[in-house]
């Protein structure tokens, strides 16, 4: 009877080792493929207020006073205790042919004790954090004999509070340009705050522009948010998209990204309207997103303009597209040609010497929109042009394997194709797993240049999705790790890949599209727990991609290894509300250090970060022990999983 029972308590713990609930297997014994070194990028354009009020750290909104031709928007009238001023838009004195309004502020009636002027709002505030320094620029000029001063001065929404002040005088009838330095002492941060101008007698004085930026990344004058660039580093992209999207595009061909208006000092910068349906001050142009790659040490992937704009125009290839072509050849010279190259020298002048490195070129954007079905044509006479004068550069096309076979281009090979994903949770659950397998490997490559899970009812371009919040919460950013392992367990055919949008300014009134990676007002910003999925992503590549199975078990997954330090990086995405006892067999290693460090992302599916809980969702490392070429881990409910295994072969 004892014989019987140690019989069968044997038999019952050799089938549990024989046929476990849940197995995940890894092929270590050799790579099945090389991961793009451009795998992780990023994708960027204006939308959500993404440079004006986000990352371009310009705190004045309507500096040029061309937001609104009849009303000087974002800017009111300061006149308290009986001081008295006007406003109005003055087209007949613009500041020059670029800038072609300028703002004419009458003091009738002010004194010291009580001056008369002007504020302007920012956007949705002005961040007033303490012991910083401004840096206002103000161009402006006189009707005659105004011995000043105007007093320039960062003050609370009431007026009543003065965080930083200065003053200048000297103007002139002419325009002339002003810098003035604020600086705050031990203030309590906030944006509920204004800029103001001021005289503190009575005059008239015409201001062309007024900007006013507060420290910034790498201290570029015309330069970045710190906190938001610091964001971006974390993710370690290789690559930016940019300009678009739909900000490639423009709503017209006229209100397209016109590169050209886009470069030169700020206050030679018209700006434009952009589809998203404010307009742009283009402070943000070309050599910016230059810098800004630079800045991350990321290479530019860039999209030119390619004869097709959202509203349906197009322009016939062919001689009309000429033109357009030569902007793209001008462009790919300010950016890659050396001081002697008329535009190299150009991108000198403007404060860059050194060309940028480029590989990837991208013609147009959602090019199957276009009715005409003219992408054929207008594809190949911007590839056939670029590839005569540059041939290193990769040539890629809009529509990839997301669309019907039919609307591809046909007439030349793309080096690569932009495929955009936009899908529900479930929808990525269910067509993850098998993503990619049965695509080409003789063909173009892919470039995934547009993606992200929506967990709402909506789609992010039904305009219900606004009532939602700006950012995902984690159930999406499940999603999100499914689709992103299967990007990377097909890493040698997906050259490069990014999450779209990347900004949102989160006030009200400031976005267009949800859901967005990274949240943000005047003075803080979050990361989404999707954000925090993709930096587990970026920051654990590794340069191979190594097999895995799954067997009984819905998580899904991915494996890459470090071929120089034989790390291995195991992602596994549990999207079930229970917790996932998971077998993970490596197969082909001689051994594996007992202790790996796990990262997790888990909670709730409903958890999300905000400005006012903008580390809700984090991931959590902890040290994992008893690892063994088989053994057992437990994924947490609803959880994103980086398991970093020591291996070696
Ligand atoms: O990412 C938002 C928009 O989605 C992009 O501008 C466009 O390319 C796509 O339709």
């Amino acid at each position: 009877m004892k014989k019987l029972a140690t019989l069968l308590i044997c038999t019952l713990t050799l089938g549990s080792q024989l046929s476990p609930a849940s197995t995940f297997t890894i092929d270590a014994g050799h790579a099945a493929g090389k991961v793009s070194p451009l795998f992780c990028g990023l994708m960027t354009e204006e939308i959500n207020h993404s440079y004006d009020g986000g990352l371009y750290a310009e705190l004045i909104q309507n500096r040029a006073f061309l937001d609104n031709s009849t009303t000087p928007v974002h800017w009111s009238v300061v006149a308290n205790n009986g001081a008295e001023a006007s406003i109005v838009l003055d087209a007949s004195s613009p500041l020059n042919d670029k800038l072609t309004t300028s703002l004419r502020l009458r003091v009738t009636k002010a004194a010291k004790e009580n001056p008369a002027g002007v504020a302007n709002s920012g956007y949705w505030g002005i961040p007033v954090q303490p012991k910083t320094t401004y840096r206002a620029t103000i161009l402006a000029g006189v009707e005659s004999n105004f011995p000043g001063p105007v007093t320039v001065s960062i003050v609370s929404e009431d007026g009543r509070t003065v965080y930083a002040s200065g003053k200048f005088t000297g103007l002139t009838t002419g325009w002339k340009k002003f810098e003035v330095t604020l600086k705050t002492g031990k203030v309590v941060p906030t944006t509920k705050a204004r800029f103001q101008i001021t005289l503190d007698q009575p005059g008239m004085i015409w201001l062309g522009m007024v900007s006013l930026f507060p420290p910034t990344w790498n201290n570029q004058p015309n330069g970045f948010r710190k906190d938001l660039m610091q964001m971006l580093v974390d993710l370690n992209p290789k690559f930016l998209r940019f300009p678009g999207g739909n900000y490639v595009e423009g709503d017209t061909v006229e209100t397209r990204f016109d590169w050209k208006k886009t470069i030169g000092p700020i206050e030679e910068r018209h700006g434009h309207q952009c589809p998203w349906g404010y307009r742009s001050t283009d402070g943000l142009g070309l050599l910016e997103f230059l810098e800004w790659c630079e800045d991350m040490k990321a290479e530019p992937v860039l999209a030119v303009y390619a004869g097709y704009s959202l509203k349906g125009a197009h322009v016939n290839p062919g001689p009309e597209l000429a033109p357009y072509v030569q902007d793209a050849l001008d462009e790919i010279e300010y950016v890659t040609g050396d001081a002697n190259t008329s535009w190299g020298a150009e991108r000198a002048k403007d404060g860059h010497p050194a060309p940028f490195k480029l590989n990837n070129v991208e013609i147009g954007n959602e090019d199957w929109f276009d009715k005409s079905k003219s992408y054929d044509g207008r594809f190949a006479q911007f590839c056939d042009a670029i590839k005569a004068r540059y041939p290193q550069l990769k040539v890629i096309s809009t529509i990839g394997n997301d669309q019907p076979e039919t609307s591809h281009v046909h007439s030349r090979q793309p080096d690569m194709t932009d495929e955009h994903y936009y899908r529900s949770v479930d929808e990525f659950v269910r067509m993850s797993p098998g993503y990619a397998r049965q695509y080409d490997r003789t063909g173009p490559e892919i470039f995934v240049g547009e993606w992200a899970a929506y967990e709402t009812s909506f789609p992010p371009w039904d305009r219900r999705s606004q009532h939602e919040p700006p950012t995902p919460n984690l159930k999406a950013a499940l999603g999100d790790a499914v689709f992103m392992a299967a990007m990377e367990r097909n890493s040698d055919l997906i050259r490069m890949q990014c999450y779209a949008p990347l900004f949102v300014n989160v006030n009200a009134g400031a976005r267009q599209w949800r859901p967005d990676l990274i949240g943000y007002d005047a003075i803080s910003a979050y990361g989404s727990p999707s954000y925090y999925a993709i930096r587990m992503f970026s920051r654990n590549l590794g340069d191979e991609i190594l097999s895995t199975v799954s067997s009984q078990t819905a998580v899904q997954g991915s494996a890459t290894r470090d071929s120089k330090t034989g790390e291995i990086f195991l992602k596994l995405v549990n999207l079930q509300a229970t917790a996932e006892p998971l077998q993970i067999e490596i197969k082909g290693v001689t051994s594996v250090a007992s202790k790996a460090d796990a990262a997790v992302l888990a909670g709730n599916l409903e958890d999300s970060n905000s400005i006012t809980q903008p580390r809700k969702v984090v991931p959590v490392t902890t040290t994992v022990r008893g690892v063994k070429p088989v053994f057992t881990y437990t994924l947490p409910p609803n959880s994103i999983v980086v398991l970093k295994l020591k291996a070696r072969s």
